[in-house]
C-alpha cells in the first residue's frame, strides 16, 4: 500500500545522533526525516536555514542556535523542537513561546555521567594529575620530594555549589564519602528540599566565595548567571581554592579567571566548558599549569549519550502527536 507521504510530518535532525535515537525515529513510521550526516562537523548555518524550511519538527544539539532567523526560515509548520541536551541557552525561549513551539530537552538521564565527570575533574585539578603525568613522562620525575606536586584534599573541606539542582546534589552525594566537612550552596532562592538531601547550607554568593575550598558551578546559563564568576567572586576566594565548571562557559568571565589563576588568587580551575567551544589552542588559559581544560565531555558515556538520543527522539514523536513529552520545557 502506498502511503500519502504529504501527510507524514517532516523533521530535520541537525546531527548524526547516537544510533538508538535514530533507530527510534526511523522505525516509528511517524515521521519522514532528513539528517545532517556527520557528527564531526556541525551543520553549516546556511545549510541549516535551507533544510528547516517547512519542517514540522526539529531535533538539534547544543551547537545550533535556535533564534528568530532560524524560526523564520523554518516557517509556521514548525511545532516541535527537541534538543539533545539538558542545557537550553542555545534556544531563544521567548521566541519559541511566542510562536507556540513546544520544546523537549534531556534532563535527569545525564545527571550521573555529569556528576561522575565533575568529581573526576575536581580530583584531577586538585591533585594536579595532568601536571604529574606530564612530569613522569618528560623526565621531570627526580627523587621523591616532600612538597613536589602537592595539592589540596577533600577531607575536612568545605564544598560550595553555585546553582543547586539535580546535578549539584549528585555531585555532593559523590563527594560526601571523601569526608567533606560541609556543603554550602547559593541560588536565586533557598532550595530546602534538594539541600536537605545533602545537608547543605544556603549562603550568599559572597559567603560561597569566602568559605569554599572547592567551588563547583552547576547552574544553567541565563541572562542572570552570565559571567557571575568574575573578578568580584574570585577576589573573595581563598588562594588555596579550586574552581570547577561543568555547566556552561558563559557563566565565567574568562579573562578574570585567567587573572585569578595566573596571579595565584585561586589555586586551580577545572573547566569542561569554555567560551568559545572549541577553545582555540592559542588561548592563554592553555598556558597555565593550574588550569585543566576538557572538551565538553561531562555527559559523554555511551549509555548516557544513547539515552539522550532516545529521549530526544521520544520527546519529538510525542510532541508531534500532540501528547505530553517525557521531558518538556515549561515556556
Ligand atoms: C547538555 O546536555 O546540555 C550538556 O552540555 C551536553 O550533554
Amino acid at each position: 500500500v502506498r502511503r500519502d507521504m504529504s501527510s507524514v510530518p517532516r523533521v530535520y535532525v541537525t546531527r548524526q545522533i547516537p544510533p538508538e535515537g535514530l533507530k527510534l525515529l526511523r522505525e516509528s513510521g511517524q515521521v519522514q526525516f532528513d539528517i545532517w550526516d556527520s557528527d564531526d562537523v556541525p551543520v553549516p548555518r546556511n545549510e541549516l536555514l535551507k533544510k528547516v524550511k517547512g519542517v514540522d519538527g526539529l531535533v538539534c544539539v547544543l551547537t545550533e542556535k535556535i533564534d528568530p532567523e532560524l524560526l523564520d526560515a523554518a516557517g509556521p509548520n514548525l511545532k516541535v523542537l527537541s534538543t539533545m541536551s539538558v542545557g537550553f541557552d542555545h534556544l531563544s525561549l521567548d521566541e519559541l513561546k511566542k510562536r507556540g513551539i513546544r520544546v523537549g530537552y534531556t534532563p535527569d538521564i545525564l545527571t550521573d555521567a555529569v556528576a561522575e565527570l565533575t568529581v573526576a575533574l575536581l580530583l584531577t585539578t586538585s591533585r594536579r594529575l595532568i601536571e604529574a603525568t606530564h612530569q613522569a613522562k618528560t623526565g621531570g620525575w627526580g627523587t621523591w620530594r616532600t612538597l613536589w606536586l602537592c595539592g589540596y584534599e577533600l577531607a575536612n573541606s568545605t564544598v560550595g555549589i553555585l546553582g543547586l539542582g539535580r546535578i549539584g546534589v549528585a555531585i555532593a552525594e559523590r563527594l560526601k564519602p571523601f569526608k567533606v566537612k560541609k556543603f554550602i550552596y547559593t541560588d536565586v532562592a533557598p532550595r530546602p528540599e534538594l539541600a536537605s538531601m545533602i545537608d547543605a547550607e544556603y549562603v550568599s554568593m559572597d559567603e560561597l566565595a569566602r568559605q569554599s575550598d572547592f567551588l563547583a558551578v552547576c547552574c544553567a546559563l541565563t541572562p542572570e548567571t552570565k559571567e557571575v564568576c568574575n573578578k568580584d567572586l574570585f577576589s573573595k576566594m581563598k588562594n588555596t581554592s579550586i574552581f570547577i565548571n561543568t555547566s556552561r562557559g558563559g557563566v565565567v568571565h574568562q579573562e578574570d579567571l585567567y587573572e585569578a589563576l595566573s596571579s595565584g588568587q585561586i589555586a586551580g580551575a577545572g573547566l569542561d566548558v569554555t567560551v568559545p567551544e572549541p577553545l582555540p589552542t592559542s588561548h592563554p588559559l592553555f598556558t597555565l599549569d593550574n588550569c585543566v581544560i576538557l572538551p565538553h565531555i561531562a555527559s559523554a558515556s555511551y549509555t548516557t549519550r544513547n539515552a539522550m538520543s532516545v529521549l530526544a527522539a521520544n520527546n519529538l514523536l510525542l510532541g508531534l502527536k500532540g501528547e505530553p513529552m517525557i521531558k518538556e520545557l515549561k515556556l
